[in-house]
């Protein structure tokens, strides 16, 4: 009899947990990725909505590997661009291929900012700047994972005190999620014990026709944004926030990348093509359209949607064919964009531009949400 009970009570506890398992919006396997230089093994998470889309993350990094999404007749293509294996993220970390950024993502200019009087050096990774966190930034460290019941996945790192250069203990948490609404919807949050300045994005670069699939030129791009933050010769902007209106930053009706990439501007020649913050039109901190893609030969769409004030949008002008990525696909000039939402670069040595700096006893939210139309 109690035997029997017992045997009803396994049942029904392994039906509700079943039942728990099949109501999550997303279904997550997960399987091992790769050995890290430290000798950890990392994992890679597989999310899969029900329309079939599916994004695979690994917790090397935070970096999102592939991101599967249909075209107008429901054919599925990977749209990021990335490596097969783990050793390809380690071996050439620099473009930043889909990964986290921090601590502090784009430039510092002199690789260096003063916070409360004191003043800190960061690593010069780039000329004289420092950029996207340093040497070792947030996209080469092995972060901790855990599966969520909703069928997310939540990524925790602890940034030390004086890590790259960096004042504070920093936890950082960013959870993914792949919704039944075709989104890729990432939440970042942090906190510190001492003052910090921050600056969390993600880099993928997307080509809606498939990675690999040749250059970015022909997607049509809308910025929603009426200013931009032009920049000197080490990318660092200069302080002003410029009129879009009658150059080729101008996107707040939607055009092709490869329209005006060419012609003979400035900022331009400074960037290689487009490697500039746009200043979000925005009307408080609510979740508001960033930019919206269209890849006119395949009819996929996608839209970018944050709580940040601003967005990189970089046409990967400094891919020069020398890397291999998935499939042994060689990465050109141009064959991914990036649309990493962020605060603006330089922000700890810009006073006027809105501030990165988080104090203890804040708590730090930003969302950003790709959201895959066809
Ligand atoms: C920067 C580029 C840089 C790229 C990859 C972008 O966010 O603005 O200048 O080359 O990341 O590192």
């Amino acid at each position: 009899m109690e035997a029997l009970s017992l045997r009803r009570q396994l049942a029904a506890t392994l039906f509700l947990l079943g039942s728990i398992h099949m109501n999550a919006a997303t279904k997550m396997t997960s399987a091992d990725f790769g050995t890290t230089p430290e000798g950890a093994t990392a994992r890679i998470y597989t999310l899969t909505n029900k329309n079939g889309l599916e994004a695979r993350i690994t917790n090397y990094g935070g970096i999102v590997v592939s991101l599967k999404t249909p075209d107008r007749n429901g054919a599925m293509a990977d749209v990021v661009l990335g490596f097969d294996a783990l050793a390809g993220y380690i071996s050439s970390p620099s473009p930043y291929l889909g990964a986290l950024i921090g601590r502090y993502g784009n430039r510092i200019g002199h690789a260096r900012f003063t916070l409360d009087g004191v003043e800190y050096k960061l690593a010069a990774n780039n000329g004289e700047n420092s950029l996207h966190g340093g040497t070792h930034g947030f996209n080469q460290k092995l972060w901790t994972a855990r599966e969520l019941p909703d069928g997310g996945l939540e990524l925790t790192y602890l940034s030390k005190d004086g890590e790259e250069g960096y004042p504070g203990n920093l936890k950082a948490v960013v959870d993914y999620h792949l919704t039944d609404s075709n989104e890729l919807r990432i939440d970042y949050s942090a906190t510190t014990d001492k003052d910090t300045v921050l600056n969390l994005t993600n880099h993928s670069y997307f080509n809606l026709k498939g990675q690999g699939q040749g250059d970015i030129l022909g997607h049509l791009v809308m910025l929603n944004a009426k200013q931009y933050t032009p920049v000197d010769a080490g990318l660092i902007p200069t302080g002003e926030l410029r009129a879009v209106s009658g150059t080729p930053f101008d996107f707040s009706r939607s055009i092709a990348i490869g329209t005006r990439i060419e012609q003979n501007d400035d900022q331009l020649k400074l960037g290689k093509g487009y490697d500039h913050n746009w200043v979000l039109n925005r009307s408080g901190k609510a979740l508001s359209l960033a930019a919206r893609v269209v890849e006119p030969s395949t009819g996929r769409v996608m839209e970018v949607s944050t709580t940040e004030p601003g967005v990189q949008f970089y046409t990967g002008n400094f891919l020069d064919g020398t890397i291999k990525g998935k499939g042994g696909k060689a990465y050109q000039q141009r064959y991914g964009f990036c649309l990493e939402t962020q605060h603006f670069p330089d922000s700890p040595n810009k006073p006027k531009f809105p501030s990165t700096v988080l104090k203890p006893g804040q708590q730090f939210y930003s969302t950003t949400v790709f959201k895959f139309l066809k």
